[in-house]
């Protein structure tokens, strides 16, 4: 790995399957962990194998079809956890233990009851027990967001001590600012002992909209991992969303930060991940909602027609999408109109087009959108209907 790229985890079969009313049967989940392999991600995170003996099985079967990505189970730091992580993961070419603790004191207080030096004292001991099964462990500070960083150093040399390979900082809570999160990161790397043994990752959830954003700050201070899902589902409001941080590296080359994403395949996983979970994707969504590359008002639309790149930043192919829509509506101008017909076989000359136009904005106040069907009643009602097909 070189030192532009950025590893990307994906967690939609663990973190993202937590929404509320979306649990995947392992057939489903299979097919998606083949398809994210192919697309590329760098570790699939296939679920949490303790917690029941269906997420057992999905995992241990996706352990066996996975070809290229790093398999990864979640646990606690728990010994059962870890051993029962370890079964599962056991047919996995590259498998990974993802074992960690609350480390914020919050969570020292209310979950665990405990104080610093135990919960320092539990991580050491997880990370050494998982490196009895499997020689990759990745270290998660559940609540790194709200912890201290002093605190947050010394657990992290804890874990590197004990065999760590990736450290996880995770924004649990979602509370950190993008330039808090940021200089989280770039305190790890210039203040814990052996850090350039291991990997620092983002984990973001989108409690305030800020996921994407603070993974990206992440990167640019020194992680070289980014936990996230397809669409950006997950628990509450979300995880990062896989398709904004890969587009946001591609499309910002000066960051030197790369990732082995195929982006092509982005708006077909996206459809799967939606379709299989029953999640409907909102409309305005980064890079793979429905109108991410939809144009509406007359003036973009002119624009698009004349060149794509004065309203779009991304061509829609890259993502998979075959192309940028114009929609015609009572907002329109006539370029939109003219390309529209145009697409449908009428070539209108500027009288043809000015009189249709008029027909147009008739029609497209009576209907929110103006399909193709519609721009043939338009054009044959016309009164020079002859004149344009005899063209
Ligand atoms: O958000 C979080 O802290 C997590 C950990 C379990 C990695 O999902
Ligand atoms: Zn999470």
């Amino acid at each position: 790995m070189s030192n532009t790229n950025v590893q990307i985890f994906d967690t939609t079969l663990r973190d993202g399957e937590q929404v509320p009313g979306c649990k995947l049967n392992t057939e489903q989940k299979i097919i998606i962990a083949e398809q994210l392999d192919l697309l590329g991600v760098d570790i699939i995170e296939a679920g949490f194998p303790v917690s029941s003996p269906g997420d057992f099985k999905s995992v241990e079967a996706i352990s066996k079809i996975v070809k290229n990505a790093t398999v990864c189970g979640l646990t606690r730091s728990v010994e059962n956890d870890i051993k029962v992580a370890a079964e599962a993961l056991k047919y996995a070419k590259t498998p990974r233990i993802h074992t960690g603790i609350g480390t914020s004191d919050s969570h020292i207080k209310f979950k665990f009851n405990s104080n610093r030096d135990a919960i320092l004292d539990r991580a050491f001991k997880a990370v050494s027990y998982a490196k009895t099964f499997v020689e990759d462990v990745e270290f998660y500070a559940e609540d790194a967001g709200r912890t201290d960083n002093d605190y947050l150093a010394r657990v992290c040399e804890a874990a590197i001590k004990a065999g760590a390979t990736v450290l996880n900082i995770p924004d649990t809570t979602g509370y950190c600012l993008p330039h808090e999160y940021g200089a989280k990161i770039k305190y790890l790397k210039e203040n814990v002992k052996g850090i350039e043994r291991a990997i620092l990752s983002c984990h973001c959830h989108n409690d305030l909209g800020l996921a994407t954003a603070n993974s990206i700050e992440g990167v640019i201070n020194g992680a070289r991992q980014i936990e996230c899902t397809i669409n950006g589902i997950g628990e509450r409001a979300g995880n990062t969303a896989l398709e904004e941080v890969v587009m946001i590296l591609k499309q910002h080359p000066y960051l030197n930060l790369d990732t082995n994403i195929k982006t092509e395949m982005l708006y077909g996983l996206s459809q799967l991940v939606s379709d299989s979970m029953g999640i409907y994707t909102q409309p305005n969504k980064a890079i793979v909602g429905a109108n991410a590359f939809a144009h509406s008002s007359g003036i973009h639309q002119d624009g698009v027609i004349k060149n794509r790149e004065t309203y779009e930043i991304i061509d829609p192919k890259d993502v998979g999408v075959t192309e940028s829509a114009i929609v015609l509506t009572a907002r329109s101008g006539r370029a939109a109109l003219a390309y529209r017909a145009k697409n449908v076989g009428y070539e209108l000359t500027k009288l043809q087009l000015d009189e249709i136009y008029v027909n147009f904005l008739d029609y497209a106040d009576k209907k929110k959108e103006v399909n193709d069907d519609d721009i043939h009643i338009i054009v044959e009602n016309s009164r020079l209907y002859k004149e344009i097909i005899s063209a």
